[in-house]
């Protein structure tokens, strides 16, 4: 068969591409090797990890809502059913792509794809069969893996990777997380809400790397009172088997002595690895760096002529909406468009509670780069719908540049910080200053009401503190 466009791997980076492709009128065919479409995101990511962290959340708050006047009692969990919710919201997502790929007319190329040479793809199915498909253009999207912690094997029963901790047939008693990092935090919330005791072993002294300083250190105290064993600054050595469960060695990551700790399920979530195992990147001279992401220029374009490349496999925040905007704008940019990716405008956002939302710099990057700053803070404790909810932890914190007053920055721990970020990337997109959002009406009562308060507080006063 002969292709305008192949993509391979159907996860976010690459369905959005093909559809796009295929709404400027390419023929594009999408190789997938997985059952479903939807890549990582849609099968053990973003979105069963969501449905486990509404279901869970729901299930807490029954037990935490005596202050409002309400009494719930023979509150239960039916874990089965909570995870057939999950695989629900699976499949619609995933079914919902198949669909999206039918009505644009994308092939599905099931099986495993290998690149021959410029224009050439080699697709191998389930039994072994292999078919050569030729096209002008070629996209790498082959997203990511889990990274494996030497010497601890991941079985996926008791010693588990994100993909098994969606998947644990009943609430570990002791569940101990490798890395404080998104995933750990995430998952660790959704079984610490179902009941486990959750403990979280950290190699970095803060939970959260690459967030800003502040934010990292108030979500540390904001977990600890939520009763998260943060051990920050420590080191898993070794996971060892024993008649009760797991035994745990742990150690001070500056060296010293270690101790053991007992629990039912470890998880390893130690970040993810760029994933082009069976492509043939070497075979056909694709260059791939020192982490094995493939290496691009700015047009997305890898060292082999026609073949680009997008979403984790590249350089850049593993996020799927990084990878969805990458697929769409590379896809107007092969149709000869000139279309405009800004990634220092991509928001980041933990989905624990509270959220934490981020998008731009943080104060220790601009401190590095040596750009001056004028901060404004507002505390949910001081706004009247956080109040009223009794949502009060967290803050806003917006960062902007001292001689412009440009917003470089904005860092939000709160409830519902995934919602209200998107108001500082369209503020960073379009080159707004603080004193734009300072001056913008916002509804009253709304916890969006902190970012203009924060906002007023980098150059003057807010109203409410
Ligand atoms: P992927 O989604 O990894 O898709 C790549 C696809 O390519 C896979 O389906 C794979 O089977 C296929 N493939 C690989 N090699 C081949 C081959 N040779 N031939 C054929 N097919 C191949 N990000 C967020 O933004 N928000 C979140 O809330 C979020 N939550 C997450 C939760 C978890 C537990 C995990 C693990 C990740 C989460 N992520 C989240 C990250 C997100 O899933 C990734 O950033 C995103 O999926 C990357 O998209 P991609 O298209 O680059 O790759
Ligand atoms: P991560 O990079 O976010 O965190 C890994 C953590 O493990 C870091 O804090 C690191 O210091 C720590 N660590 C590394 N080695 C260690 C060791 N030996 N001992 C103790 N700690 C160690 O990676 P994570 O959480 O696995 O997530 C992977 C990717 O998936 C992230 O890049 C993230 O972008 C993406 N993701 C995004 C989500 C979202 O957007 N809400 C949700 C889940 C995942």
């Amino acid at each position: 068969m002969s292709y305008d466009l192949i993509v391979i791997g159907a996860g976010p980076g690459g369905y959005e591409c093909a559809i796009r492709a295929s709404q400027l009128g390419m023929k594009v065919g999408c190789v997938e090797k997985r059952d479903a479409l939807g890549g990582t995101c849609l099968n053990v990511g973003c979105i069963p990890s969501k449905a486990m962290l509404h279901a869970s959340e729901a299930y807490d708050e029954l037990s935490h809502l005596e202050p409002m006047g309400i009494s719930v009692s023979n509150v239960a969990l039916d874990l089965p059913k909570m995870m057939d919710f999950k695989q629900e919201a699976i499949d619609g997502n995933t079914k919902g792509v198949e669909f999206l790929f039918k009505k644009n007319k994308i092939d599905w190329l099931k099986g495993t794809g290998k690149i021959l040479g410029t224009g050439k793809v080699e697709v191998t199915d389930s039994d072994g069969v292999a078919v050569v498909h030729e096209a002008k253009n070629i996209v790498i999207a082959t997203g990511s893996d889990v990274a494996q912690l030497p010497g601890i094997t991941v079985d996926e029963e008791t010693i588990v990777s994100s993909t098994g901790a969606l998947e644990l047939k009943a609430v570990p008693e002791r569940l101990l997380i490798i890395g404080a990092g998104v995933i750990g935090l995430e998952l660790g919330s959704v079984w610490k809400r179902l009941g486990s005791k959750v403990t979280v072993v950290e190699y970095l002294d803060h939970v959260l790397p690459g967030m800003d300083g502040e934010v990292s250190k108030t979500f540390g105290r904001i977990l600890k009172k939520q009763k998260f064993d943060l051990k920050l600054g420590h080191k898993v050595s070794s996971v060892e088997k024993t008649g009760s469960g797991l035994a745990v060695s742990v150690e001070p990551a500056a060296g010293g002595d270690a101790e053991v700790i007992e629990a039912d399920v470890v998880l390893v979530a130690i970040g993810r690895v760029a994933y082009t195992d069976g492509l043939g990147c070497k075979e056909v001279g694709i260059e791939t760096d020192e982490r094995g992401r493939v290496v691009i220029d700015d047009q997305f374009a890898t060292s082999l002529a026609g073949v680009y490349a997008i979403g984790d496999v590249v350089v850049g925040p593993m996020l799927a909406h990084k990878a969805m905007e990458e697929g769409t704008v590379l896809a107007e940019k092969l149709d000869g468009q000139l279309p405009h990716i800004n990634h220092d405008a991509i928001p980041g956002v933990v989905y624990t509670h509270p959220e934490v939302a981020s998008v731009g710099k943080t104060t220790e990057q601009l401190k590095a780069e040596g750009v001056e700053v004028n901060v404004g803070k507002f505390p949910f404790t001081a706004n009247g719908r956080a109040k009223a909810n009794r949502t009060t932890d967290g803050f806003v914190k917006i960062i902007a540049d001292k001689k412009t007053d440009a917003v470089l920055g904005v860092h939000i721990i709160g409830a519902g910080a995934g919602e209200m970020i998107h108001e500082a990337v369209a503020v960073i997109e379009f080159g707004g200053s603080s004193e734009d959002i300072a001056r913008m009406c916002h509804a009253h009562p709304t916890m969006s009401e902190a970012i203009k308060e924060a906002a007023m507080d980098v150059t003057g006063s807010p109203i409410h503190m």
